[in-house]
């Protein structure tokens, strides 16, 4: 069932390092998408305003997936969380370099997000933005460990992810394959 980058359609780069498997493909993720788009869609159709605030830097092709995939009235806009650094494993530590300044009071708001891992980011995300009394607060994460029980789960999951370090489709290892068009494991 797994199968190599290159029977994938993506060519070996040649450095040692890159990701030995295809976990998902891009014709998977793309599937799985379109899914979680109609999901979304019909539990929002009564909303008058959605917000979807992506997590960067590792939503931002899902993100931009997915919103393609909401045939919704909606705005966007990013949070940016600093956490792992060039580390595979989890800090804890987590800080926003950067927050939106938009008034969330009364607006549905859906957090975008790429993994779920120690569910650290989110939980600090969620007391951030329950603060700011949105009319609702939901989370979609494309992919989740479930390493850890989290404080509030994601309404809507892409994939479960295996116990391994994945990248691609928006994740990275220290900066590195974020543009690769399937999520592979290193
Ligand atoms: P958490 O705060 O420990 O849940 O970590 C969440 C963030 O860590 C995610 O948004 C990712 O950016 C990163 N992360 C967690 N697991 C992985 C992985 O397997 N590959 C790449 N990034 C990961
Ligand atoms: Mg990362």
């Amino acid at each position: 069932m797994r199968t190599s980058p290159e029977a994938a359609g993506w060519p070996a780069a040649g450095r040692s390092g890159d990701p030995s498997h295809v976990v998902f493909s891009a014709e998977e993720i793309a599937a799985r998408v379109g899914e979680l788009g109609a999901e979304i869609g019909r539990h929002y159709q009564e909303s008058s305003g959605l917000l979807v605030l992506g997590l960067l830097k590792g939503s931002f092709i899902f993100l931009a997936d997915l919103v393609r995939a909401l045939r919704l009235p909606l705005q966007v806009d990013f949070f940016i969380a600093s956490s792992y650094g060039a580390s595979r494993v989890s800090s804890g530590k987590v800080r926003f370099l950067y927050e939106p300044e938009v008034d969330l009071r009364g607006r549905d708001v859906l957090i975008v997000e790429d993994i779920v891992d120690s569910g650290a980011t989110l939980d600090l995300l969620i007391h951030t933005l329950e603060a700011k009394g949105p009319k609702s607060l939901e989370l979609c994460a494309l992919l989740h460990k479930r390493a850890v029980t989290v404080v509030k789960e994601p309404r809507w999951v892409g994939f479960e992810a295996p116990p391994q370090f994945l990248v691609g489709y928006g994740l990275d290892y220290a900066e590195e394959f974020r543009h690769l068009p399937y999520i592979g494991s290193l």
